[in-house]
């Protein structure tokens, strides 16, 4: 109810944003899913309309640093000991997927994340003998993405993989495996073309 009647009379989307600044409890849209048990959050936290946070069991809370931005649509999930967490002033556009089973997803601060990017700490196993449903998730580690990185639209990052500070991913990039602070890198897999 708080946040329709902060929203009442304001211009959608973006411009919304503004409401997190008024006060440190920030803005969450009425129709995010979402439940305070699963967040710690800094102040200023902005949270789309239809953003959902998700995690099982005792897995530790997904945490948002200050400013950050959710934006339309994001989806959270933390499961199986797999952790989220999101640095301050971190910005991320409409329709990003967050999936953080074994393994932890670490994202930094000032970080800029284009629409449609996915983030998957773990895959299915997938032995020959054995229907993929019943055998448990694998993971080659944490996915961690330092400080002032920008990812491009449709940028997708495997488990195992640190792109360090600075970065540049390209749009549609597909990122398995490292990527050194301060290259632009692109393709499926990402390359490094060069250096900022
Ligand atoms: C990665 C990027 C920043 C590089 O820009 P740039 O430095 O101007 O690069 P160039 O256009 O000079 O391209 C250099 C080479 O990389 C290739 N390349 C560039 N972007 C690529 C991409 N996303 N995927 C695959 N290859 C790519 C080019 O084809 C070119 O290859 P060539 O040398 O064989 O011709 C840009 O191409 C990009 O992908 N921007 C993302 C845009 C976006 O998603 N915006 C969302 C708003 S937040």
């Amino acid at each position: 109810m708080a946040s329709r009647l902060a929203a009442l009379g304001m211009l959608p989307y973006k411009n919304r944003v503004a409401l997190a600044w008024l006060h440190p409890n920030g803005y969450i849209a009425a129709s995010a899913e979402l439940s305070r048990a699963d967040l710690r959050m800094g102040p200023h936290v902005f949270i789309g309309e239809r953003v959902v946070v998700y995690r099982q069991g005792n897995t530790a809370p997904v945490e948002l640093g200050e400013g950050v931005e959710l934006h339309h649509e994001c989806m959270i999930e933390a499961f199986e000991g797999g952790t989220v967490s999101i640095g301050s002033r971190t910005t991320i556009q409409a329709r990003c997927n967050f999936a953080a089973a074994g393994a932890s997803i670490s994202i930094g601060s000032g970080v800029q994340i284009a629409q449609l990017c996915g983030f998957y700490s773990f895959d299915h196993g997938f032995m020959p003998n054995q229907p993929i449903y019943q055998q448990p998730i694998t993971t080659k580690g944490p996915i961690t993405i330092e400080d002032d990185v920008w990812l491009g639209f449709n940028v997708i990052v495997l488990s195992g993989v640190r792109i360090g500070q600075g970065a540049v991913i390209g749009a549609g990039s597909v990122v398995t495996r490292d990527i050194p602070s301060k290259a632009i890198a692109a393709g499926v897999p990402a390359r490094v073309l060069r250096m900022r």
